[in-house]
């Protein structure tokens, strides 16, 4: 269906991620969430006003009300599920980095957080994840993570950030070139690939798990350059789906 990458094999972005803090010289504290949450890496820098931005063209797009509950399967130290509980939502997320789980409980006392990999989710209106597929070992683990946000979203499931298959080449020659071509860049990256997704496969499993209106565009956040070969998908669970849940 696509062709996975490498990210299985000496798997070294969980070190990446154990090794995040916070940074208050990266100015407000979504800028330094940002930070703590890789979007601060040259491929990865995003802006505050365009995430904020983001954020709030999203929750329309996804109904989210200050009403809402939001789950986020990795959220980090909460750079997303912090914009949704700056709107009144009941915010709650998982992720296998503590040092970033810490930050998340500081910032959203009110928030539930939990540092693990792959256990049984809550129920929530919405259930998110932004920029973590990438990081997924295989394609089956990504299925499954699939199937149980779906199983506890109430009303949508939007999965942000997956890098596509379709422009994967292209993804890798722009930063083959800057680390001094591919026997370099490969010693620099090892253990740092990217699992690719397809639009097709990713669009079918939410479809398979149930959902409608089942959709993928391209990522459109302003100047990150890593969007350039990502996108989102997202879709809702049928009414008559969610009233006999
Ligand atoms: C780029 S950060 C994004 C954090 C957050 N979603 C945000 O948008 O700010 C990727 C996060 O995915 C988490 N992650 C990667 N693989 C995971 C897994 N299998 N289970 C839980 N979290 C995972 C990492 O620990 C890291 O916090």
């Amino acid at each position: 269906v696509t062709r996975s990458g490498d990210a299985g094999a000496g798997n070294r972005w969980p070190e990446v991620w154990a090794r995040r803090r916070l940074d208050s010289s990266k100015g407000s504290l979504v800028a330094q969430l940002l930070a703590a949450d890789g979007f601060d890496t040259g491929y990865g820098d995003i802006a505050e006003s365009h995430w904020v931005d983001f954020l709030s063209d999203w929750a329309t797009q996804l109904n989210i009300t200050p009403d809402s509950s939001v789950f986020e399967v990795g959220c980090g130290s909460g750079a997303f599920l912090y914009e949704m509980h700056r709107r009144g939502c009941d915010v709650a997320g998982l992720d296998q980095s503590a040092a970033l789980v810490d930050i998340a409980r500081a910032t959203m006392p009110d928030g539930h957080f939990e540092a693990a990999d792959l256990p049984e989710l809550p129920r929530a209106d919405v259930v998110t994840s932004f920029s973590v597929f990438g990081y997924f070992p295989s394609l089956a683990y990504a299925e499954a993570v699939v199937r149980r946000m779906v199983a506890k979203a109430k009303t949508g499931v939007a999965i942000f950030d997956l890098p596509d298959s379709a422009r994967r080449d292209d993804a890798l020659a722009e930063r083959i070139a800057p680390a001094g071509g591919p026997d370099n860049y490969a010693a620099r990256y090892e253990g740092l690939a990217h699992l690719y997704y397809s639009r097709e496969w990713i669009e079918q499993v939410l479809r398979s798990a149930r959902l409608e209106g089942v959709r993928t565009a391209d990522q459109d956040l302003p100047a990150y350059r890593n969007g350039q070969y990502r996108f989102n998908a997202w879709g809702f669970r049928a009414v008559a789906d969610a009233d006999r849940r």
